[in-house]
């Protein structure tokens, strides 16, 4: 078990120097490498919860929510797990080196970074903001805000914004490496939700996407979503998980994460209609739920993973003599790292390969 975990670290630490990297892979197997590696995108209609819902499974504030179109940028979020006592800290790739212990500052950064593109409009762009958090309180995993989908332009905002939302959302959702997050808010109409729609649509079986429903503590009173969060409405291949998020007053009181995540917790524990499923309701739950599921699909692909980045070895040991005078210090420092993560990667896995013996795997 040590072994899988310490190959699900290196995959997800070389995705992150591949992301460092950006375009200087060119036709190496490094982008078919960082494509072949699993994330999770978050999609939905405008304020469902997005957001609120990243910033659960993180278990820290750090990003813009709020009514109206907060999110303009995809946010590529990198967690990586580090040890025990160590201090948490941010790095956003466009200032490398700069750590950020203080998550109010990353809040700050993600929006004046998203107003140094956009403007301070309500446009949109589809050129991704990358942070990574390093913390030992999170899994390994890749996860992508996106902007909501919405149906009509508002002040301010080209008629194309509609569509432009929506191609960009596809792009994420339509590789097979990735895990939808559909979210549905509980207090409108299942059947108009733009995330179930998009996502039937780039993944008919359903397999890797994961149905949640927010906004359950707003239905009217009387009703309920046992249809839903019990599979009859609308199956999927995953169980429907149900969460209660922070209201804008709870986030104008500044409530915090955990005070919100045990408010989340009594609500299922104690509701007439939920108390039933509350051990497979809330943030936590979609949080081990995922970390498991991502396990398993990086288990299935290790085999995959492996010889490609047995070729990625070969290409940039011969890319690295080449560069005997690099135009960029930085990128052949930076293709040294992934060289190494790969070697180590390569090491643990013929390792765990050899591991067939009684008690190998360890
Ligand atoms: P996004 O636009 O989809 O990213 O949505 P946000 O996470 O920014 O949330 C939009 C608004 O809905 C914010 O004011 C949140 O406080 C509120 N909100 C999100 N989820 C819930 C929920 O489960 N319950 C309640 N009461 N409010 C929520
Ligand atoms: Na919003
Ligand atoms: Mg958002």
């Amino acid at each position: 078990m040590a072994t899988m975990e310490s190959l699900i670290g290196l995959v997800n630490r070389i995705q992150r120097a591949c992301t460092v990297l950006g375009d200087y892979g060119g036709d190496s197997a490094l982008p078919t490498l960082w494509e072949a590696l699993p994330s999770v995108v978050v999609v939905g209609g405008q304020s469902s919860g997005k957001s609120s819902v990243l910033e659960s499974i993180v278990g820290r504030d750090f990003l813009p929510r709020g009514s109206g179109i907060v999110t303009r940028r995809p946010l590529v979020l990198q967690l990586q797990k580090t040890e025990q006592g160590l201090q948490e800290y941010a790095e956003f790739l466009h200032m490398p080196k700069k750590r950020v212990t203080d998550f109010s500052m990353v809040r700050k950064e993600i929006q004046d970074e998203t107003d140094r593109v956009t403007g301070k409009s309500k446009q949109i762009s589809p050129v991704p903001i990358h942070l990574s958090i390093f913390s030992p309180n999170v899994v390994n995993l890749t996860l992508i805000d996106l902007p909501g989908l919405t149906k009509v332009a508002i002040e301010g905002q080209p008629e194309s914004i509609v569509q432009d939302i929506e191609n960009m959302v596809r792009s994420y959702v339509e590789k097979p490496n990735c895990i939808i997050l559909a979210i549905t808010p509980a207090n409108q109409d299942i059947a108009t939700s733009d995330a179930i729609k998009i996502a039937r649509e780039v993944d008919p079986t359903g397999e890797r996407t994961f149905g949640v429903l927010t906004k359950l503590d707003l239905m009217d009173k009387g009703t309920n979503a046992l249809e839903v969060l019990e599979g009859r409405s609308y199956r999927l291949q995953h169980p429907w998980v149900g969460i209660v998020n922070r209201s804008q007053a709870d986030i104008n009181k500044n409530v915090d994460m955990i005070a919100a995540r045990q408010r989340e917790r009594e609500f299922f524990a104690t509701s007439p209609d939920y108390g039933h499923l509350s051990s497979k309701m809330g943030s936590e739950y979609l949080a081990k739920l995922l970390s498991k599921h991502l396990e398993s699909v990086i288990k299935a692909r290790i085999p995959g993973i492996a010889s490609l980045i047995n070729r990625s070895i070969d290409e940039l040991e011969a890319e690295l003599d080449h560069l005997g005078r690099p135009v960029a210090i930085d990128a052949g420092a930076q293709l040294y790292t992934i060289l190494e993560l790969c070697r180590a990667f390569d090491q643990i896995f013929k390792e765990h390969l050899d591991g067939g013996r009684p008690g190998g795997d360890r």
